[in-house]
Protein backbone atom coordinates (compact mmCIF):
# COMPACT_ATOMS: atom_id res chain seq x y z
CA UNK A 1 0.00 0.00 0.00
CA UNK A 2 1.08 3.13 -0.93
CA UNK A 3 2.25 5.87 1.45
CA UNK A 4 2.66 8.99 -1.49
CA UNK A 5 0.70 11.82 0.07
CA UNK A 6 -2.79 12.53 -1.65
CA UNK A 7 -2.18 16.07 -0.58
CA UNK A 8 0.26 18.87 1.35
CA UNK A 9 -0.09 19.94 4.92
CA UNK A 10 -1.69 23.15 3.49
CA UNK A 11 -4.44 21.94 1.61
CA UNK A 12 -6.98 20.49 2.87
CA UNK A 13 -10.42 22.57 3.52
CA UNK A 14 -14.36 22.04 4.19
CA UNK A 15 -14.23 20.61 0.40
CA UNK A 16 -12.23 17.66 1.73
CA UNK A 17 -14.65 16.86 4.43
CA UNK A 18 -15.15 13.01 4.22
CA UNK A 19 -12.00 12.21 2.04
CA UNK A 20 -9.48 9.66 2.96
CA UNK A 21 -6.27 11.20 3.01
CA UNK A 22 -2.10 10.60 3.27
CA UNK A 23 -0.12 13.29 4.81
CA UNK A 24 3.68 12.95 5.00
CA UNK A 25 5.49 15.73 7.32
CA UNK A 26 7.15 16.74 10.24
CA UNK A 27 5.88 16.82 13.84
CA UNK A 28 5.72 20.88 14.95
CA UNK A 29 3.37 21.03 17.86
CA UNK A 30 2.00 18.17 19.92
CA UNK A 31 -0.96 18.16 22.96
CA UNK A 32 -2.24 15.28 24.94
CA UNK A 33 -5.06 15.86 26.51
CA UNK A 34 -5.41 11.93 27.77
CA UNK A 35 -8.15 10.79 25.22
CA UNK A 36 -7.52 12.99 22.69
CA UNK A 37 -3.79 13.91 21.34
CA UNK A 38 -3.74 16.54 18.33
CA UNK A 39 -0.94 17.32 16.69
CA UNK A 40 0.53 19.91 14.21
CA UNK A 41 1.73 17.80 11.02
CA UNK A 42 4.01 20.64 9.00
CA UNK A 43 5.46 20.12 5.45
CA UNK A 44 7.17 23.34 3.27
CA UNK A 45 3.25 24.07 2.31
CA UNK A 46 1.43 25.23 5.79
CA UNK A 47 0.28 22.60 8.77
CA UNK A 48 -2.58 20.37 9.36
CA UNK A 49 -4.00 19.42 12.94
CA UNK A 50 -4.14 15.82 13.00
CA UNK A 51 -6.11 13.76 16.33
CA UNK A 52 -6.13 10.32 17.41
CA UNK A 53 -8.63 9.10 19.52
CA UNK A 54 -8.84 6.77 21.93
CA UNK A 55 -10.98 4.36 20.11
CA UNK A 56 -7.87 2.73 18.19
CA UNK A 57 -6.42 1.81 21.66
CA UNK A 58 -2.55 0.45 20.19
CA UNK A 59 -2.69 3.90 17.83
CA UNK A 60 -3.51 6.20 20.06
CA UNK A 61 -0.71 4.60 22.41
CA UNK A 62 1.74 4.77 19.48
CA UNK A 63 1.25 8.49 19.41
CA UNK A 64 2.05 8.95 22.94
CA UNK A 65 5.20 8.11 21.56
CA UNK A 66 5.96 11.38 18.92
CA UNK A 67 7.60 14.10 19.56
CA UNK A 68 8.38 17.12 18.43
CA UNK A 69 10.17 16.90 14.61
CA UNK A 70 9.86 13.05 14.18
CA UNK A 71 9.13 12.78 10.17
CA UNK A 72 5.68 10.65 9.96
CA UNK A 73 2.93 9.84 7.45
CA UNK A 74 -0.79 9.11 8.53
CA UNK A 75 -3.88 8.04 7.02
CA UNK A 76 -7.17 9.28 7.99
CA UNK A 77 -10.59 11.21 7.40
CA UNK A 78 -10.80 14.68 6.61
CA UNK A 79 -13.72 16.22 9.43
CA UNK A 80 -15.09 19.54 10.20
CA UNK A 81 -13.09 20.43 13.25
CA UNK A 82 -15.36 21.61 16.62
CA UNK A 83 -16.57 25.37 16.15
CA UNK A 84 -14.48 26.18 19.23
CA UNK A 85 -11.40 24.95 17.70
CA UNK A 86 -11.72 26.43 14.54
CA UNK A 87 -8.04 28.64 13.36
CA UNK A 88 -9.46 31.23 10.76
CA UNK A 89 -5.69 32.11 10.66
CA UNK A 90 -5.18 29.01 8.81
CA UNK A 91 -6.32 27.71 5.47
CA UNK A 92 -6.47 24.26 7.04
CA UNK A 93 -8.43 25.87 10.03
CA UNK A 94 -11.44 24.47 9.71
CA UNK A 95 -10.63 20.79 9.17
CA UNK A 96 -8.51 18.43 11.04
CA UNK A 97 -7.46 14.23 10.08
CA UNK A 98 -8.47 11.80 12.58
CA UNK A 99 -5.97 9.35 12.16
CA UNK A 100 -6.29 5.38 11.12
CA UNK A 101 -2.62 4.77 10.55
CA UNK A 102 0.37 5.89 11.66
CA UNK A 103 3.83 5.53 10.14
CA UNK A 104 7.06 7.02 11.46
CA UNK A 105 9.58 7.39 8.95
CA UNK A 106 11.83 8.76 11.25
CA UNK A 107 12.39 9.53 15.00
CA UNK A 108 14.64 13.40 16.03
CA UNK A 109 16.11 14.19 18.72
CA UNK A 110 15.38 17.35 21.14
CA UNK A 111 16.56 19.89 18.41
CA UNK A 112 18.92 22.58 19.49
CA UNK A 113 16.07 25.54 19.10
CA UNK A 114 12.97 25.18 18.86
CA UNK A 115 11.58 25.42 15.10
CA UNK A 116 9.38 28.52 15.50
CA UNK A 117 9.11 31.47 13.73
CA UNK A 118 11.18 35.00 15.48
CA UNK A 119 13.55 32.63 17.66
CA UNK A 120 16.09 34.35 19.84
CA UNK A 121 18.52 31.66 19.27
CA UNK A 122 21.75 32.72 18.59
CA UNK A 123 23.36 32.63 14.91
CA UNK A 124 26.12 30.27 15.57
CA UNK A 125 23.75 27.79 16.55
CA UNK A 126 21.24 28.33 13.89
CA UNK A 127 24.19 28.24 11.44
CA UNK A 128 25.72 25.04 12.60
CA UNK A 129 22.08 23.23 12.37
CA UNK A 130 21.18 25.01 9.33
CA UNK A 131 18.98 22.25 8.06
CA UNK A 132 16.97 22.06 11.38
CA UNK A 133 16.88 26.45 10.71
CA UNK A 134 15.82 25.76 7.40
CA UNK A 135 12.91 24.57 8.54
CA UNK A 136 11.73 27.54 9.93
CA UNK A 137 8.65 28.96 7.99
CA UNK A 138 10.15 32.42 7.88
CA UNK A 139 13.28 31.44 6.41
CA UNK A 140 11.17 29.08 4.13
CA UNK A 141 9.22 31.90 3.04
CA UNK A 142 12.58 34.03 2.24
CA UNK A 143 14.20 31.33 0.03
CA UNK A 144 10.58 30.31 -1.93
CA UNK A 145 10.48 34.08 -2.46
CA UNK A 146 14.08 33.71 -4.02
CA UNK A 147 12.85 30.28 -5.78
CA UNK A 148 9.96 32.16 -7.77
CA UNK A 149 12.41 35.15 -8.38
CA UNK A 150 14.69 32.97 -10.73
CA UNK A 151 11.87 31.99 -12.54
CA UNK A 152 10.14 35.30 -12.89
CA UNK A 153 13.97 36.45 -14.06
CA UNK A 154 14.66 34.02 -16.22
CA UNK A 155 11.75 34.18 -17.92
CA UNK A 156 11.94 38.07 -18.20
CA UNK A 157 15.49 38.00 -20.13
CA UNK A 158 14.34 34.92 -22.13
CA UNK A 159 11.23 36.92 -23.73
CA UNK A 160 13.88 39.50 -24.23
CA UNK A 161 15.72 37.07 -26.60
CA UNK A 162 18.43 37.24 -24.15
CA UNK A 163 20.88 34.43 -24.49
CA UNK A 164 21.09 32.63 -20.94
CA UNK A 165 24.86 31.11 -21.18
CA UNK A 166 27.06 29.92 -18.62
CA UNK A 167 30.72 31.29 -18.08
CA UNK A 168 33.71 29.68 -16.40
CA UNK A 169 33.93 29.25 -12.62
CA UNK A 170 37.80 28.46 -12.64
CA UNK A 171 39.11 31.37 -14.71
CA UNK A 172 41.44 33.96 -14.75
CA UNK A 173 41.48 36.73 -12.41
CA UNK A 174 38.95 40.21 -12.93
CA UNK A 175 39.69 42.69 -10.92
CA UNK A 176 36.46 43.74 -9.30
CA UNK A 177 38.75 45.63 -6.79
CA UNK A 178 37.98 42.45 -3.77
CA UNK A 179 40.60 39.45 -3.30
CA UNK A 180 41.03 36.62 -5.27
CA UNK A 181 39.83 32.97 -4.49
CA UNK A 182 42.40 31.17 -5.72
CA UNK A 183 42.26 27.61 -7.09
CA UNK A 184 45.70 25.56 -7.33
CA UNK A 185 45.88 23.63 -10.80
CA UNK A 186 47.33 19.91 -10.11
CA UNK A 187 48.70 19.41 -13.73
CA UNK A 188 50.06 22.90 -14.27
CA UNK A 189 52.64 23.26 -11.41
CA UNK A 190 52.44 26.82 -9.05
CA UNK A 191 49.16 27.86 -11.62
CA UNK A 192 46.48 28.81 -9.94
CA UNK A 193 42.68 29.58 -11.30
CA UNK A 194 41.02 32.06 -9.93
CA UNK A 195 37.81 31.92 -8.44
CA UNK A 196 35.19 34.69 -10.85
CA UNK A 197 34.83 37.63 -9.01
CA UNK A 198 32.19 38.49 -11.56
CA UNK A 199 32.28 37.19 -15.12
CA UNK A 200 33.23 40.57 -16.82
CA UNK A 201 35.57 39.64 -19.14
CA UNK A 202 33.67 36.64 -20.62
CA UNK A 203 29.76 38.53 -20.99
CA UNK A 204 32.32 41.06 -23.29
CA UNK A 205 33.79 38.87 -25.08
CA UNK A 206 30.18 37.28 -25.83
CA UNK A 207 29.17 40.23 -27.52
CA UNK A 208 32.13 40.11 -29.67
CA UNK A 209 31.14 37.32 -30.56
CA UNK A 210 27.71 38.09 -31.82
CA UNK A 211 25.42 36.81 -28.91
CA UNK A 212 24.01 40.34 -28.56
CA UNK A 213 22.00 39.75 -25.78
CA UNK A 214 23.23 37.91 -22.46
CA UNK A 215 22.48 37.10 -18.97
CA UNK A 216 23.01 34.84 -16.76
CA UNK A 217 22.04 34.06 -12.84
CA UNK A 218 25.30 33.56 -11.32
CA UNK A 219 27.93 32.69 -8.18
CA UNK A 220 30.77 35.46 -8.01
CA UNK A 221 33.19 34.75 -4.90
CA UNK A 222 35.08 38.32 -3.64
CA UNK A 223 37.73 37.81 -0.74
CA UNK A 224 36.71 40.60 1.07
CA UNK A 225 35.56 41.82 4.45
CA UNK A 226 32.11 40.96 5.24
CA UNK A 227 29.23 42.67 6.86
CA UNK A 228 25.67 42.46 6.78
CA UNK A 229 24.79 42.77 3.43
CA UNK A 230 28.20 41.00 1.84
CA UNK A 231 29.03 37.47 1.38
CA UNK A 232 32.33 35.87 0.05
CA UNK A 233 29.61 33.79 -2.19
CA UNK A 234 26.88 35.77 -3.56
CA UNK A 235 24.66 35.66 -6.78
CA UNK A 236 24.39 38.20 -9.68
CA UNK A 237 21.63 38.78 -12.44
CA UNK A 238 24.49 39.67 -14.79
CA UNK A 239 23.59 41.34 -18.10
CA UNK A 240 25.03 42.26 -21.52
CA UNK A 241 24.23 43.79 -24.52
CA UNK A 242 25.58 44.74 -27.70
CA UNK A 243 24.55 47.91 -29.57
CA UNK A 244 22.89 49.84 -26.91
CA UNK A 245 22.99 52.91 -24.51
CA UNK A 246 21.95 53.76 -21.19
CA UNK A 247 19.10 54.16 -22.07
CA UNK A 248 18.25 50.72 -23.02
CA UNK A 249 19.63 49.15 -19.50
CA UNK A 250 17.88 51.66 -17.52
CA UNK A 251 14.40 50.75 -19.34
CA UNK A 252 15.11 47.11 -19.58
CA UNK A 253 16.04 47.01 -15.97
CA UNK A 254 13.16 49.41 -14.40
CA UNK A 255 10.37 47.14 -16.16
CA UNK A 256 11.88 43.89 -14.60
CA UNK A 257 12.36 45.51 -10.99
CA UNK A 258 8.72 46.76 -11.51
CA UNK A 259 7.41 43.32 -12.47
CA UNK A 260 9.50 41.49 -9.46
CA UNK A 261 7.55 43.94 -7.36
CA UNK A 262 4.31 43.61 -9.03
CA UNK A 263 4.40 40.19 -9.51
CA UNK A 264 5.92 39.20 -6.30
CA UNK A 265 4.87 42.08 -3.72
CA UNK A 266 1.76 43.11 -5.26
CA UNK A 267 3.49 46.63 -5.34
CA UNK A 268 2.83 49.05 -8.01
CA UNK A 269 6.57 50.74 -8.87
CA UNK A 270 6.21 53.85 -10.50
CA UNK A 271 8.65 53.79 -13.66
CA UNK A 272 10.89 55.44 -14.47
CA UNK A 273 13.22 55.69 -11.85
CA UNK A 274 14.46 58.91 -10.32
CA UNK A 275 17.86 59.51 -11.51
CA UNK A 276 21.16 61.60 -9.48
CA UNK A 277 24.48 62.14 -10.52
CA UNK A 278 27.68 60.83 -8.25
CA UNK A 279 28.26 64.61 -7.85
CA UNK A 280 24.32 65.57 -6.69
CA UNK A 281 23.79 62.08 -4.37
CA UNK A 282 26.99 63.13 -2.50
CA UNK A 283 26.17 66.71 -2.28
CA UNK A 284 22.63 66.40 -1.62
CA UNK A 285 22.47 63.00 0.55
CA UNK A 286 26.35 62.78 1.28
CA UNK A 287 26.14 58.86 -0.18
CA UNK A 288 26.53 57.38 -3.62
CA UNK A 289 23.76 54.90 -2.45
CA UNK A 290 21.13 57.58 -0.87
CA UNK A 291 17.75 56.15 0.97
CA UNK A 292 15.49 58.44 -0.57
CA UNK A 293 12.43 57.78 2.01
CA UNK A 294 13.58 60.56 3.75
CA UNK A 295 14.27 64.52 3.41
CA UNK A 296 17.09 65.65 5.65
CA UNK A 297 18.76 66.98 2.03
CA UNK A 298 22.25 68.67 2.85
CA UNK A 299 22.59 72.42 2.46
CA UNK A 300 26.11 74.15 1.68
CA UNK A 301 26.21 77.16 4.20
CA UNK A 302 29.92 77.62 2.99
CA UNK A 303 29.42 80.98 1.42
CA UNK A 304 27.28 82.42 4.34
CA UNK A 305 30.22 81.43 6.87
CA UNK A 306 33.04 81.71 5.15
CA UNK A 307 33.57 85.76 6.71
CA UNK A 308 32.08 84.96 10.31
CA UNK A 309 34.28 85.25 13.38
CA UNK A 310 33.91 81.48 13.91
CA UNK A 311 37.98 80.06 13.10
CA UNK A 312 36.82 76.57 11.82
CA UNK A 313 33.93 78.17 9.30
CA UNK A 314 36.74 80.64 8.18
CA UNK A 315 39.38 78.40 7.53
CA UNK A 316 37.62 75.23 6.18
CA UNK A 317 36.24 77.27 3.51
CA UNK A 318 39.64 78.92 2.68
CA UNK A 319 41.42 75.24 2.48
CA UNK A 320 38.50 74.55 0.07
CA UNK A 321 36.20 72.90 2.59
CA UNK A 322 32.54 72.82 3.05
CA UNK A 323 30.13 73.84 6.09
CA UNK A 324 27.13 71.71 5.48
CA UNK A 325 23.92 71.07 7.40
CA UNK A 326 20.53 69.17 7.48
CA UNK A 327 17.61 70.50 9.35
CA UNK A 328 15.71 67.93 11.46
CA UNK A 329 12.30 69.25 11.52
CA UNK A 330 9.87 69.71 14.65
CA UNK A 331 13.09 69.14 17.14
CA UNK A 332 13.85 72.78 17.71
CA UNK A 333 13.01 72.11 21.01
CA UNK A 334 15.72 69.00 22.28
CA UNK A 335 16.89 68.81 25.67
CA UNK A 336 21.20 69.32 26.14
CA UNK A 337 21.13 65.38 27.26
CA UNK A 338 19.63 64.41 23.34
CA UNK A 339 22.45 66.90 21.58
CA UNK A 340 24.99 65.57 23.44
CA UNK A 341 24.15 61.98 22.95
CA UNK A 342 23.63 63.19 18.82
CA UNK A 343 26.95 65.09 19.55
CA UNK A 344 28.79 61.94 20.33
CA UNK A 345 27.41 59.43 17.44
CA UNK A 346 28.09 62.35 15.09
CA UNK A 347 31.95 61.93 15.93
CA UNK A 348 32.04 58.18 17.50
CA UNK A 349 30.28 56.97 13.88
CA UNK A 350 30.74 59.24 11.41
CA UNK A 351 34.60 60.37 11.61
CA UNK A 352 33.39 64.11 11.89
CA UNK A 353 35.55 66.37 14.39
CA UNK A 354 32.55 67.74 15.89
CA UNK A 355 28.68 68.75 15.18
CA UNK A 356 27.51 72.24 15.57
CA UNK A 357 23.69 72.89 16.09
CA UNK A 358 21.56 75.50 15.55
CA UNK A 359 17.90 75.84 17.21
CA UNK A 360 14.65 77.84 15.64
CA UNK A 361 12.44 77.84 18.82
CA UNK A 362 9.61 80.16 19.36
CA UNK A 363 11.00 82.94 17.04
CA UNK A 364 14.46 82.81 18.17
CA UNK A 365 17.52 81.28 16.68
CA UNK A 366 20.24 80.12 18.80
CA UNK A 367 23.80 78.67 18.17
CA UNK A 368 25.95 76.21 20.07
CA UNK A 369 28.86 78.30 18.54
CA UNK A 370 26.15 81.60 18.42
CA UNK A 371 29.00 84.23 20.02
CA UNK A 372 31.17 83.88 16.95
CA UNK A 373 27.78 84.30 14.71
CA UNK A 374 26.27 87.64 14.30
CA UNK A 375 22.31 87.61 14.12
CA UNK A 376 22.37 88.09 10.74
CA UNK A 377 24.22 85.54 9.56
CA UNK A 378 22.59 82.93 11.58
CA UNK A 379 19.31 84.30 10.31
CA UNK A 380 20.45 83.32 6.65
CA UNK A 381 22.41 80.21 7.61
CA UNK A 382 18.33 78.97 9.13
CA UNK A 383 17.36 80.15 5.87
CA UNK A 384 19.70 78.66 3.47
CA UNK A 385 18.85 75.38 5.83
CA UNK A 386 15.29 75.81 5.19
CA UNK A 387 14.53 75.88 8.88
CA UNK A 388 11.72 77.36 10.04
CA UNK A 389 10.05 77.71 13.92
CA UNK A 390 10.96 74.78 15.69
CA UNK A 391 13.62 73.30 13.58
CA UNK A 392 16.66 71.96 14.38
CA UNK A 393 19.75 72.19 12.68
CA UNK A 394 23.09 69.81 12.56
CA UNK A 395 25.94 71.55 10.80
CA UNK A 396 29.59 69.93 9.95
CA UNK A 397 32.62 71.34 8.47
CA UNK A 398 35.63 69.92 7.04
CA UNK A 399 37.26 68.90 3.83
CA UNK A 400 34.94 68.04 0.84
CA UNK A 401 34.32 65.55 -0.18
CA UNK A 402 35.20 63.59 3.28
CA UNK A 403 32.35 66.20 4.91
CA UNK A 404 29.95 65.05 2.75
CA UNK A 405 30.15 61.42 3.66
CA UNK A 406 30.28 62.40 7.24
CA UNK A 407 26.97 64.57 7.04
CA UNK A 408 25.63 61.31 4.86
CA UNK A 409 26.06 59.33 8.12
CA UNK A 410 24.97 61.77 10.35
CA UNK A 411 21.66 61.96 8.11
CA UNK A 412 21.44 58.18 8.46
CA UNK A 413 21.73 58.53 12.10
CA UNK A 414 19.25 61.17 12.45
CA UNK A 415 16.63 59.84 10.26
CA UNK A 416 16.56 56.27 12.11
CA UNK A 417 16.64 58.28 15.43
CA UNK A 418 13.78 60.70 15.02
CA UNK A 419 12.01 57.91 13.34
CA UNK A 420 11.94 59.84 9.87
CA UNK A 421 12.14 57.01 7.28
CA UNK A 422 8.70 55.98 5.78
CA UNK A 423 9.10 51.95 5.57
CA UNK A 424 6.26 51.27 3.64
CA UNK A 425 8.20 53.05 0.85
CA UNK A 426 9.87 51.81 -1.92
CA UNK A 427 12.77 54.25 -3.75
CA UNK A 428 14.94 52.82 -6.59
CA UNK A 429 17.28 55.48 -7.97
CA UNK A 430 20.00 55.79 -10.77
CA UNK A 431 22.73 57.29 -9.72
CA UNK A 432 25.18 58.24 -12.83
CA UNK A 433 28.36 59.95 -14.16
CA UNK A 434 30.53 58.51 -11.57
CA UNK A 435 34.11 59.38 -11.42
CA UNK A 436 35.93 57.06 -13.77
CA UNK A 437 38.97 56.78 -11.35
CA UNK A 438 39.56 57.69 -7.88
CA UNK A 439 42.83 58.43 -6.26
CA UNK A 440 44.34 56.43 -3.53
CA UNK A 441 46.16 58.96 -1.05
CA UNK A 442 47.64 55.86 0.90
CA UNK A 443 48.74 53.78 -2.49
CA UNK A 444 49.69 57.27 -4.77
CA UNK A 445 47.77 55.73 -7.61
CA UNK A 446 44.48 55.85 -9.22
CA UNK A 447 41.82 52.72 -8.39
CA UNK A 448 39.05 52.38 -11.20
CA UNK A 449 35.71 53.12 -9.27
CA UNK A 450 33.56 50.43 -11.27
CA UNK A 451 35.92 48.52 -12.99
CA UNK A 452 38.94 49.13 -15.92
CA UNK A 453 36.63 48.16 -18.72
CA UNK A 454 34.40 50.85 -17.86
CA UNK A 455 34.10 53.60 -20.95
CA UNK A 456 34.84 57.54 -19.95
CA UNK A 457 32.09 59.56 -21.25
CA UNK A 458 32.80 61.11 -24.45
CA UNK A 459 33.95 64.37 -23.75
CA UNK A 460 36.26 62.98 -20.85
CA UNK A 461 38.90 61.06 -23.46
CA UNK A 462 40.37 64.18 -24.12
CA UNK A 463 40.91 64.37 -20.60
CA UNK A 464 42.54 61.07 -20.14
CA UNK A 465 45.80 62.32 -20.44
CA UNK A 466 46.18 65.04 -18.80
CA UNK A 467 43.62 65.44 -15.45
CA UNK A 468 42.33 61.28 -15.28
CA UNK A 469 40.36 62.02 -12.07
CA UNK A 470 37.87 65.18 -14.07
CA UNK A 471 36.72 62.32 -16.08
CA UNK A 472 33.64 60.69 -15.66
CA UNK A 473 32.61 57.25 -16.62
CA UNK A 474 29.44 56.00 -18.15
CA UNK A 475 28.81 53.95 -15.87
CA UNK A 476 25.25 53.61 -13.01
CA UNK A 477 24.54 51.96 -10.13
CA UNK A 478 20.86 50.82 -9.05
CA UNK A 479 20.26 51.80 -5.82
CA UNK A 480 17.09 51.05 -3.20
CA UNK A 481 16.20 52.42 -0.55
CA UNK A 482 19.91 53.17 0.30
CA UNK A 483 21.24 49.67 -0.89
CA UNK A 484 23.16 49.21 -3.64
CA UNK A 485 21.80 46.49 -5.60
CA UNK A 486 23.22 47.04 -9.05
CA UNK A 487 25.61 48.38 -10.95
CA UNK A 488 26.85 48.87 -14.43
CA UNK A 489 28.58 50.62 -17.28
CA UNK A 490 28.89 50.78 -21.05
CA UNK A 491 32.24 49.37 -22.18
CA UNK A 492 35.33 50.12 -23.75
CA UNK A 493 35.42 48.38 -27.13
CA UNK A 494 38.55 49.90 -28.51
CA UNK A 495 42.20 48.13 -28.39
CA UNK A 496 44.24 51.76 -27.84
CA UNK A 497 41.33 53.27 -25.35
CA UNK A 498 41.65 50.05 -23.17
CA UNK A 499 45.54 50.19 -23.28
CA UNK A 500 45.36 53.93 -22.18
CA UNK A 501 43.16 53.10 -19.18
CA UNK A 502 45.37 50.26 -18.32
CA UNK A 503 48.18 52.56 -18.27
CA UNK A 504 46.50 55.06 -15.73
CA UNK A 505 45.85 52.38 -13.79
CA UNK A 506 49.17 51.77 -13.42
CA UNK A 507 49.24 48.47 -15.96
CA UNK A 508 52.30 48.66 -18.37
CA UNK A 509 51.78 47.50 -21.89
CA UNK A 510 53.57 44.04 -21.03
CA UNK A 511 51.61 43.38 -18.04
CA UNK A 512 48.08 44.30 -20.05
CA UNK A 513 48.93 42.12 -22.66
CA UNK A 514 49.98 39.45 -19.96
CA UNK A 515 46.75 39.41 -17.88
CA UNK A 516 44.31 40.78 -20.84
CA UNK A 517 45.31 40.32 -23.80
CA UNK A 518 42.33 37.84 -24.93
CA UNK A 519 40.27 41.21 -24.34
CA UNK A 520 42.78 43.25 -26.19
CA UNK A 521 42.71 41.03 -28.87
CA UNK A 522 39.09 40.41 -29.22
CA UNK A 523 38.49 44.35 -29.46
CA UNK A 524 40.74 43.99 -33.10
CA UNK A 525 38.30 41.86 -34.46
CA UNK A 526 35.12 43.70 -34.70
CA UNK A 527 33.61 44.93 -31.30
CA UNK A 528 30.65 46.23 -31.15
CA UNK A 529 30.03 48.76 -28.58
CA UNK A 530 28.52 47.05 -25.47
CA UNK A 531 27.71 47.27 -22.20
CA UNK A 532 25.87 45.66 -19.21
CA UNK A 533 24.80 45.45 -15.70
CA UNK A 534 25.01 43.18 -12.82
CA UNK A 535 22.16 43.14 -9.92
CA UNK A 536 23.12 41.72 -6.53
CA UNK A 537 20.29 39.09 -6.58
CA UNK A 538 20.58 38.39 -2.36
CA UNK A 539 20.48 42.09 -1.61
CA UNK A 540 17.22 42.19 -3.99
CA UNK A 541 15.69 39.32 -2.34
CA UNK A 542 16.70 40.46 1.39
CA UNK A 543 14.83 43.70 0.51
CA UNK A 544 11.81 42.48 -1.04
CA UNK A 545 11.63 39.92 1.64
CA UNK A 546 12.35 42.65 4.72
CA UNK A 547 15.39 40.67 6.23
CA UNK A 548 17.81 42.45 7.91
CA UNK A 549 20.80 40.24 6.46
CA UNK A 550 21.98 38.24 3.55
CA UNK A 551 22.26 35.11 5.60
CA UNK A 552 18.52 34.99 5.69
CA UNK A 553 18.31 34.34 2.21
CA UNK A 554 20.83 32.01 1.70
CA UNK A 555 20.31 28.06 1.97
CA UNK A 556 23.71 27.86 3.32
CA UNK A 557 25.53 31.14 3.94
CA UNK A 558 28.79 32.10 5.72
CA UNK A 559 29.36 33.54 9.11
CA UNK A 560 31.26 36.98 9.29
CA UNK A 561 34.69 35.11 9.41
CA UNK A 562 33.75 33.04 5.71
CA UNK A 563 33.25 30.24 7.16
CA UNK A 564 30.73 27.45 7.25
CA UNK A 565 30.17 26.39 11.04
CA UNK A 566 27.70 23.05 9.26
CA UNK A 567 30.66 21.61 7.73
CA UNK A 568 33.39 23.41 8.63
CA UNK A 569 34.89 24.64 5.77
CA UNK A 570 37.66 26.03 5.28
CA UNK A 571 39.38 23.47 6.61
CA UNK A 572 43.05 21.76 6.29
CA UNK A 573 43.48 19.12 3.83
CA UNK A 574 45.83 16.10 3.74
CA UNK A 575 49.70 16.90 3.86
CA UNK A 576 49.38 14.67 0.36
CA UNK A 577 46.98 16.50 -1.16
CA UNK A 578 48.78 19.23 -0.62
CA UNK A 579 51.81 17.87 -2.02
CA UNK A 580 49.88 17.02 -5.57
CA UNK A 581 49.11 20.91 -5.86
CA UNK A 582 52.83 21.56 -5.30
CA UNK A 583 52.05 23.27 -2.22
CA UNK A 584 53.41 23.44 0.90
CA UNK A 585 52.12 25.85 4.10
CA UNK A 586 54.58 28.33 5.50
CA UNK A 587 55.11 27.78 9.37
CA UNK A 588 52.54 31.09 10.17
CA UNK A 589 49.59 29.20 8.59
CA UNK A 590 50.44 26.37 10.80
CA UNK A 591 50.96 28.28 14.06
CA UNK A 592 48.34 30.17 13.29
CA UNK A 593 45.81 27.19 13.74
P1 LIG B 1 29.58 45.15 -8.85
O1 LIG B 1 30.88 44.85 -8.27
O2 LIG B 1 28.97 46.50 -8.62
O3 LIG B 1 29.59 45.02 -10.45
O4 LIG B 1 28.54 44.05 -8.39
C1 LIG B 1 27.19 44.07 -8.81
C2 LIG B 1 26.25 43.94 -7.63
O5 LIG B 1 26.53 42.75 -6.91
C3 LIG B 1 26.21 42.94 -5.53
N1 LIG B 1 27.37 42.57 -4.71
C4 LIG B 1 27.33 41.78 -3.62
N2 LIG B 1 26.30 41.19 -3.01
C5 LIG B 1 26.58 40.43 -1.92
N3 LIG B 1 27.82 40.24 -1.42
C6 LIG B 1 28.89 40.82 -2.00
N4 LIG B 1 30.11 40.59 -1.50
C7 LIG B 1 28.66 41.64 -3.15
N5 LIG B 1 29.47 42.36 -3.97
C8 LIG B 1 28.67 42.91 -4.91
C9 LIG B 1 25.84 44.40 -5.35
C10 LIG B 1 26.41 45.04 -6.59
O6 LIG B 1 25.69 46.19 -6.98
N6 LIG B 1 30.99 43.19 -13.27
C11 LIG B 1 30.30 44.30 -12.63
C12 LIG B 1 28.95 44.54 -13.24
C13 LIG B 1 28.98 45.20 -14.59
O7 LIG B 1 29.76 46.15 -14.78
O8 LIG B 1 28.15 44.79 -15.43
C14 LIG B 1 30.16 43.99 -11.15
O9 LIG B 1 30.41 42.91 -10.67
O10 LIG B 1 24.43 44.52 -5.33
Amino acid sequence: MSWNRTHTCGELTLNNRGEDVILNGWISTRRDLGGLIFIDLRDRYGITQIVFDETNKELHSQAEQLRNEFAIGVKGKVLQRDKETINPEMKTGEVEVEVTELRVYSKAETPPFEIKDGIATNEETRLRYRYLDLRRNDIQKNLLLRSSLYHTIRTFYHDRFFAEVETPVLMRSTPEGARDYLVPSRVNAGKFFALPQSPQTYKQLLMVSGFDRYFQIVKCFRDEDLRADRQPEFTQVDVEMSFIDEEVIYSTHEELMALLWKKHLGIEIPTPFKRLTYKEALERYGSDKPDLRFGLQINDLSDIVADSDFKIFQSTVKNGGRVVSITIPGQGALGRGALDRLTDKAISQTGAGGMIFMKHYEGEITCSVGKFLSDETMKSMAEKSGAGDGDLVLILAGPAPDVYEQMGALRLIAGKDFDLIDESKTEFLWVTDFPLFEWSREDLRYYSLHHPFTAPNANGVDLLDESPEKVNARAYDLVLNGSEIGGGSIRIHDTELQQKVFGILGIDKEEAQNKFGFLLDAFRYGAPPHGGIALGLDRIVMLMAGAQSLRDVIAFPKNQKAQSLMDNSPDFVDENQLKELHISLRKSALSES
